[in-house]
């Protein structure tokens, strides 16, 4: 005999979720869908009785929006790497559990640090402006003049899988390799000829400071003006982990007034507000958070937030468990 009707799991995806995911979810859960611009009282009005919901770096899910779930709620799938937006206390005391996206960003994010680092160094922002507003008059021997990167000290800080593979990618170019992290990693020593030194000593020595870091209360403006103020005049720094990794108006200050050189950032503390002072900032290139923005790593990343919903729905271990 049948046993009782079993009801269809309902899936809040707060934002958006592409294809690669949202067919999957659809085709075994009813969708409840904040879009693009859901504010959190939206959120809270479509979150009773969910299952699950998918989260994504802009979304903060705080005891409000839980207890607006209430306890049916089974999963926090972030369709992200970092979880900072999510209140993984308050899961852990409901028993809900919380998933993220690794790997499968990686090299597309570690890319992005690259291309910033490239575009940074070589001033490709400010050269291109320059051109296309028709202020350029001419080969000139002293205009836009960057930082070499062949032979240059790279300080990698936080040498997780982004960071690891960031190392990996300027290791041909690089002279040295610094890194900073909590625990030594003797692979990387070993393979990427990296050195461990403390903050302070990378940024004294770094011709390129690339951030890494996840968003922490230990990690919040780990890069302010003492920090500015020791690093190299020609270096650049690079961040595409968190904005709250660097306290934006102490670097617009060091860009201004020379402290260094150049600045590549892809994150913002308050996205999408970009300070005005990083707008108006010399030497600045800013990208709008496309980190993990390429087609392949989106699918996966929209594909793994399924495996992880429908993991926890089935009663499974999710396979990306954070909490
Ligand atoms: C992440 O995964 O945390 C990124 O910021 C999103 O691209």
């Amino acid at each position: 005999m049948a046993g009782p009707p079993q009801s269809t799991p309902s899936v809040l995806i707060a934002r958006r979720l592409l294809p690669a995911g949202r067919e999957r979810l659809a085709a075994e859960c009813e969708i409840r869908e904040g879009g693009l611009d859901a504010a959190p009282e939206r959120l809270r009005e479509l979150a009773p009785g969910v299952a699950a919901i998918v989260a994504d770096p802009t979304v903060t899910v705080d005891g409000g929006l839980l207890d607006a779930a209430g306890e049916r709620l089974q999963v926090v799938a972030n369709f992200a790497v970092g979880y900072d937006g999510i209140d993984l206390e308050s899961c852990r005391r409901r028993g809900v559990a919380v998933t993220n996206t690794p790997d499968v960003l990686t090299n597309a994010t570690a890319e992005l640090a690259l291309a910033l680092t490239l575009a940074a160094a070589r001033r490709t922002t400010d050269a291109e402006a320059d051109l296309r507003a028709g202020r350029w008059t001419g080969w000139d021997p002293g205009a836009h003049l960057g930082l070499e990167l062949s032979g240059a000290t790279f300080a990698v800080v936080g040498l997780g899988r982004i960071g690891r593979r960031y190392a990996e990618l300027v290791r041909p170019a690089a002279g040295e390799i610094l890194y900073v992290a909590r625990r030594p990693k003797p692979d990387a020593e070993r393979e990427l000829r990296a050195t461990r030194v403390k903050l302070e000593d990378a940024l004294r020595r770094a011709h390129v400071v690339s951030l890494h870091a996840p968003a922490t209360p230990e990690t919040r403006n780990m890069i302010g003006s003492a920090e500015l103020a020791a690093m190299r005049p020609e270096a650049v720094l690079i961040n595409t982990a968190r904005g709250s990794l660097v306290d934006s108006a102490a670097l617009a200050a060091a860009l201004r007034e020379g402290g260094i050189a150049s600045a590549g950032l892809d994150v913002y503390e308050d996205e999408p507000a970009v300070p005005a002072e990083l707008l108006e900032a010399p030497r600045c290139v800013l990208l709008p958070h496309i980190g993990s923005a390429t087609r392949r790593a989106r699918d996966a990343m929209a594909s793994m937030v399924a495996d992880n919903v429908l993991a926890v729905l089935r009663g499974e271990e999710p396979p990306n468990r954070v909490v």
